[in-house]
């Protein structure tokens, strides 16, 4: 179908900022010149529907949600992560000094350019086009970075900060956590060299990465305006002894921002303790079970962190609801984390009966809808001396 064109101002109005973003019916569209071309991309943000129209734009074409820095090509609408989906871009043309835009969404496989100009510009047309629609992939993936945004919005933003991400894996996430909060400096530390590998990749500018164990953080590092730990802490014991060290390795004024998963009761959890438990694996593993005390109540953390000091805290459990196909891809999502612990202990063979043995036991404890409704419970806690 063609498009009608709008007349939305003058290429000064878009130069000096004046015209940012036009709404007809309900679409909003944000406006940009960026390489010397006017682009239009639809004013919502996927991730939580903020307005990207204030949002910085990065020598690359990329404008950064302000909300949580998820970022979108302005001129394919592609976020830089597939888990950042897409949003619609728009037709612009520039005619004597005047920019129009078309009325509706860009179809990527048949763009149409030739519509004729209008002769009263001003038209207001209701049509309204949605086209973010990620396929379950990216859904999945969409789903488990949640929480570092949710932690990331929790952490004020300040001049030059020094920041620090503990258990920071391929270094995507810090790197968005380096531009969302303009940081001077950000220091991502993991432990395993395959995800560090993919690290080089964003580094640079400020952000740089160290292969180290989480576990002997912080010290020769001194101190940071931000400690930032997005589901690693989990992995360590006796977290009382953990925080106060966390709390030594903060400059006056420093922030403490943790997430970690506290799903240990849900049978996904229980299951694998209980087979773990069984013969054979339980001689395999001399006797190893995952704990499921590590991470504490919300509460207990709240008068932790006020014994160390902290004047201001917020300390909250949320439950990410995910919508997953059926059943089974509960498996799957538990073999990226907990049992990875139980895989790198187990003979690979033995590791595949251990995952046999906890499917076995597991199916038969969920419900057997399409889709599966997985409650993953988490804390979150932001704190500030
Ligand atoms: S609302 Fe845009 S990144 Fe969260």
């Amino acid at each position: 179908m063609v498009p009608e064109w709008l007349r939305i101002g003058s290429r000064a109005d878009l130069e000096t900022g004046r015209v940012r973003r036009v709404i007809f019916g309900r679409q909003a569209v944000a406006l940009f010149v960026w390489n010397g071309a006017v682009c239009a991309i639809g004013d919502e943000c996927p991730h939580r529907g903020t307005s990207l129209a204030h949002g910085d734009v990065s020598d690359d074409g990329y404008v950064a949600c302000s909300q949580h820095g998820w970022e979108y090509s302005l001129t394919t609408g592609c976020g830089r992560q597939a888990f950042e989906g897409r949003v619609p871009t728009f037709l612009v043309r520039e005619h004597s000094g005047e920019i129009f835009i078309a009325d509706r969404p860009a179809r990527r496989d048949a763009v149409s350019n030739d519509a004729a100009l209008p002769q009263t510009p001003d038209a207001m047309p209701t049509e309204t086009t949605s086209v973010w629609n990620p396929d379950q992939y990216e859904r999945f993936r969409h789903e488990r970075s949640l929480p570092f945004f949710d932690l990331l919005s929790l952490v004020e933003k300040r001049p030059a900060m020094r920041v620090v991400d503990l258990g920071c894996g391929t270094g995507e996430l810090t790197r968005r956590l380096h531009r969302t909060l303009g940081a001077q400096e950000t220091l991502g530390i993991d432990n395993s060299e395959t995800m560090l590998a993919r690290s080089a990749d964003v580094a640079g500018d400020g952000l740089r990465f160290d292969r180290d164990d989480i576990a002997k953080f912080p010290g020769d590092r001194g101190t940071f305006d931000v400690v930032f730990t997005n589901a690693a802490l989990q992995w360590l014991p006796d977290h009382t002894t953990l925080f106060a060290r966390l709390r030594t390795a903060l400059a006056p004024g420093g922030q403490l921002a943790v997430q970690m998963p506290t799903n240990y009761d849900h049978p996904s959890h229980t299951v694998a303790a209980d087979v773990a438990a069984e013969e054979p694996f339980r001689s395999a593993l001399g006797g190893y079970v995952r704990a499921d005390d590590v991470v504490l109540a919300p509460e207990a953390y709240a008068s932790l962190l006020f014994k160390l000091g902290f004047a201001r805290q917020h300390v909250r459990l949320q439950v990410y609801a995910h919508s997953l196909d059926d059943r089974t891809q509960v498996i799957e999502w538990v073999r990226g984390t907990l049992l990875t612990d139980y895989e790198k202990r187990l003979p690979s063979d033995l590791f595949a009966s251990f995952l046999a043995r906890y499917r076995e036991r597991l199916l038969p404890q969920l419900e057997d809808t399409r889709p599966y409704f997985y409650p993953f419970k988490r804390v979150l806690m932001w704190a500030a001396l």
